[in-house]
């Protein structure tokens, strides 16, 4: 492990996190027509003196068809707030809409579904099924939803892992696939569901350089192609020339939100 107090990457972060910029209130307020909307978010782990607030009034807005990026060092939030936006956490206070369906109001079972058929998550360490081959990862997933039938997902899943260059792999399990070809797949596996909102935490945290800016490239290529809406969490900057705007956020607050060349400049 990197010591984080030397470490040059997140040294670059910080001094990125020292930018002017929109504050995301403003910039939210900018955007009334997005297809996801937090509104004044917060999350407190634990009560009472082991009490943890690690995320408070998070506001942001992210357009249709764009790919943003929450860019902050460890331990920030990232983590929480992008679960909180996929319907995995409940916040303790405020709201989260996807179009017109309010995320916060709704009960286990409506959650359940709303991630299974609006939402694609891609996590820091792949998390394939191991006992799974590349091409059975991406069929799983349609299994869990309605309304697919068998061919539909066979062409679906080939199709993906053409485009994310995958073919000759298809028949491979996780462990004979290298680090970036399982993100590829995870990724193959978060379009499966053909979701609405693509959520990816830390996607390159276990790459070198050149492999991690070869999977965000290609996220960005699906997500733009596929006219999906994505969040990518990360505290490596050199993976924010990928988005189209980037939130800040640092200790819990969203601080600003930048275009991507304003950053580290
Ligand atoms: N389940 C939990 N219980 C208590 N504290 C937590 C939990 N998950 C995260 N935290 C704390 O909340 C803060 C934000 O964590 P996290 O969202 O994981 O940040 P990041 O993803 O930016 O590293 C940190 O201080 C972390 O220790
Ligand atoms: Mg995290």
């Amino acid at each position: 492990m990197t010591d984080p107090a030397n470490d040059p990457v997140l040294d670059a972060t910080r001094s990125a996190l020292d930018g002017p910029g929109a504050s995301p209130a403003d910039d939210a307020a900018g955007h009334p027509s997005a297809l996801l909307h937090v509104n004044d978010v917060r999350k407190v782990y634990g009560s009472g003196h082991t009490e943890v607030v690690a995320v408070s009034d998070a506001t942001m807005a992210v357009d249709e068809g764009e790919f943003v990026a929450l860019l902050g060092p460890s331990g920030s939030g990232k983590t929480t707030l992008i679960s909180i936006i996929g319907g995995l956490l409940a916040p303790s206070s405020g709201r989260v809409t996807v179009g017109d369906v309010d995320v916060t109001a709704m009960n286990k079972k409506e959650l359940t579904a709303f991630r299974a058929e609006r939402v694609g998550f891609v996590f820091q360490s792949a998390n394939l099924v191991p006992f799974l081959t590349a091409r059975e990862n991406l069929l799983f997933v349609s299994s869990l939803v309605k309304g697919i039938s068998r061919t539909q997902a066979n062409e679906r899943a080939d199709q993906l892992l053409s485009e994310l260059g995958l073919s000759a792999r298809a028949k491979n399990l996780p462990e004979q696939l290298s680090g970036g070809e399982r993100q590829r797949v995870a990724i193959g596996r978060a379009l499966m569901n053909d979701p609405d909102l693509v959520l990816v935490d830390e996607p390159t945290a276990a790459l070198d350089t050149a492999m991690g800016r070869q999977v965000v490239e290609l996220l960005r290529r699906e997500i733009k192609a596929r006219g999906k809406t994505g969040i990518m969490v990360t505290h490596d900057l050199r993976m924010v020339e990928y988005t189209d705007r980037v939130f800040e956020i640092l200790d819990g607050h969203l601080t600003h939100v930048e275009q991507p060349s304003a950053i580290g400049h």
